[in-house]
């Protein structure tokens, strides 16, 4: 299988700062791969370093075989960034912008891609408005767009939905996918965890600059499995060996209970009967990508 974005012991250092520190990591062709990690992990600098915006401290870089230094156009032909800031020039419209990306790439008339862009983000009615007169979400709509004028293989997006509003994360995810689906490679990165769940089949996570997860969603989730039973309980107090495996929860008048396997469900309810605890409300809570981030940052793997 062909390796659509290949690190090598990739670091960035800025002083003393470790941006990225030793990262290897290979992406495949055709994956949905998210990269995720809290404020200041690393994320926008590897990106940028395979954007060829960077230098790298040590290490190497290649978008599908081509090495992000020494093969910077090809490595930069092959790959469609959507960059977590905003940036653009207020006075071209938004066509205008678009043509002159495509030209940016070379290529001369690629106004049916354009407008086929525009239309799947919702963006033909702004096609000749002028790039300041648009909102922040707007903005947004046309990084994506100027990502994609050259039909890059392989798709970088740096947060796209920072900001956007609920339609156009649901229809920017209808396109991302179909490209996803027609062999375009992506890589996301987002502080929300639900759309990560949902739609990369591998994560990586960085923390302070190294890579502390790298598995296929599903694995991660599964290795971590847990529920969690929440109930709110009136009669009788807690039973004692009940009341030694109780976990902190956020809400004082809840006891939740860990539950690792449905099978446990029945006993724990029959052993809540027999001690007189009458049960005012239940909840089977899931493990989720959420706590699986959560624990994996506290030091848990
Ligand atoms: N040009 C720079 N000069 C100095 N330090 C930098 C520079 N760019 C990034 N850093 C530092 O490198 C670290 C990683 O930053 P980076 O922007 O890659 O994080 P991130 O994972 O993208 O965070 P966020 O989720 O907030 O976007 C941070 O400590 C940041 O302050
Ligand atoms: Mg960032």
């Amino acid at each position: 299988m062909s390796i659509a974005i290949d690190l090598v012991s990739l670091s960035k250092h800025y002083g003393a700062v470790r941006a990225l520190d030793d990262v290897t990591l290979q992406v495949r062709e055709g994956e949905f791969f998210g990269l995720l990690g809290p404020n200041g992990a690393g994320k926008t600098t590897l990106i940028s370093i395979v954007a060829g915006l960077a230098r790298a401290t040590s290490g190497q870089a290649r978008v599908m075989g081509f090495d992000v230094v020494r093969d910077y156009r090809q490595a930069r032909r092959a790959l469609g960034v959507v960059p977590q800031e905003l940036v653009f020039d207020p006075f071209f419209t938004v066509r205008e912008t678009l043509r002159l990306t495509s030209g940016y790439y070379g290529i001369a008339r690629n106004d049916a891609w354009i407008d086929e862009i525009l239309t799947n983000l919702d963006l033909s009615s702004k096609a000749d408005a002028n790039m300041r007169s648009l909102s922040g979400g707007m903005k947004r709509r046309v990084l994506v767009a100027q990502a994609l004028v050259h039909r890059p293989p392989v798709i970088v997006l740096d947060e796209p939905t920072a900001g956007v509003d609920v339609e156009l994360r649901q229809a920017l995810w209808r396109f991302v996918r179909r490209l996803n689906r027609e062999g375009h490679t992506i890589v996301l990165t987002t502080h929300y965890l639900e759309e990560a769940q949902e739609l990369c089949e591998r994560v990586a996570m960085l923390q302070n600059g190294a890579m502390v997860a790298l598995e296929p969603t599903a694995d991660l989730i599964r290795r971590f499995a847990g529920g969690m039973l929440v109930l709110r309980l009136g009669g009788a107090p807690l039973p004692p060996r009940l009341a030694a495996l109780r976990v902190e929860y956020p809400l004082p008048d809840r006891v939740a209970l860990p539950l690792a396997r449905y099978e446990e469900l029945e006993p724990t309810l029959a052993e809540l009967r027999q001690a007189g605890c009458l049960i005012e409300e239940l909840e089977v809570l899931h493990t989720d990508l959420e706590d699986v981030f959560v624990r994996i940052m506290r030091g848990e793997r």
